[in-house]
């Protein structure tokens, strides 16, 4: 699905920082016809999304922010949540083994929610991008209550993007009322002895997290974060101490598009997440950060549009890491 046009700009040109905004349109227009896939419908509230949104942002290291089309609409950031939360237990506990002590680090090669990959290796075989695994790391954010557990995660993502950020209610009630199977996760996880709070407080925390707000430019300084080792380049404030940032990547690289993560990093490169809200982000370590939205999926569910889109920029731009 990968357009190869011109050389790099990177190479081609050293940073000139123009290209990125141009580029960033470039990618708007090449696929603002795409109607491949469809919303998510498994949470009722997202099929009800205008699947006519498209969004782009790119910020850079430095700094920059860039947007094209629909850059302000807001949507829920689901699974593209799930590395930050990773990284506040990381920052939590003081040490990123905690990760791959108490939830796992392989990609399972299976679907997002699979309770196959959960049975299959006792609990070992998940990771933090992965459902059981992301609810297990709701778990593991010390906290009394339920309640200032999200605080933190919600806080957390703030600094992150820069800007304060609002749970989509309705979204969140749409999903906890029919998450049966992530409770069916959580509670396999206990058996295990994989989950370390309240199973059912673990589940609700994380269905809240999956439903906070965030639009396309918000995101892309959230991953820019990640891209200047942990320091918001808007904002300068130091929210990640650098030795996590690493390991955080290594996690999207291998697993932060499920079953299709080998594919990712084969065509693109790029260490990415994906929402079944239909948000991507992807990041260039010490470069970059591109947001894309876009809500129709494929059968993994991952928004095709904004794959494409990403794919295109990282191209264009001569990203990918390999
Ligand atoms: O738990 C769920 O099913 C959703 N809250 C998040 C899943 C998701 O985003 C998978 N991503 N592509």
């Amino acid at each position: 699905f990968l357009l190869f046009l011109s050389p790099p700009a990177w190479s081609r040109s050293g940073i000139d920082t123009d290209i990125f905004g141009q580029v960033l349109q470039e990618a708007h227009s090449l696929f603002a016809a795409n109607t491949e896939g469809a919303n998510a419908d498994y949470i009722p509230e997202l099929a009800k999304v205008d699947a006519a949104l498209f969004g782009l942002a790119l910020v850079t290291a430095d700094g920059k922010v860039y947007t094209a089309g629909d850059a302000e609409h807001v949507f829920t950031i689901q699974s593209v949540s799930k590395p930050f939360t990773a990284a506040l237990v990381m920052r939590e506990h003081g040490d990123a083994k905690v990760i791959a002590e108490k939830i796992g680090l392989e990609p399972t090669g299976l679907p997002f929610n699979s309770v196959l990959a959960l049975e299959l290796l006792k609990a070992r075989s998940v990771n933090p991008l992965v459902n059981a695994g992301a609810i297990a790391a709701v778990s593991l954010i010390l906290a009394d209550t339920p309640d200032q557990g999200f605080d933190k995660i919600k806080g957390f993502y703030e600094t992150l993007a820069g800007e304060e950020l609002d749970v989509v209610e309705e979204v969140y009630r749409s999903e906890a009322s029919t998450n049966q199977g992530n409770r069916a996760i959580a509670y396999l996880l206990h058996r295990y002895d994989r989950i370390y709070a309240d199973p059912m407080e673990s589940v609700d925390v994380y269905t809240k997290q999956c439903s906070i707000g965030v639009n396309a430019r918000q995101l892309a300084i959230m991953g820019a974060t990640l891209a200047n080792g942990g320091i918001n380049p808007v904002s300068k404030q130091q929210v990640l101490d650098a030795e996590y940032v690493p390991r955080i990547l290594a996690l999207m690289l291998t697993a932060g598009f499920y079953d299709e993560s080998g594919a990712w990093a084969f065509n693109v490169g790029l260490p990415a997440k994906t929402g079944v809200g239909g948000g991507i982000l992807a990041v260039a370590p010490a470069k970059l950060a591109v947001a894309a939205f876009s809500p129709r999926l494929n059968q993994s569910g991952n928004s095709i549009r904004a794959m494409r889109a990403i794919a295109y920029v990282s191209q264009r731009l001569g990203l990918g890491l390999f």
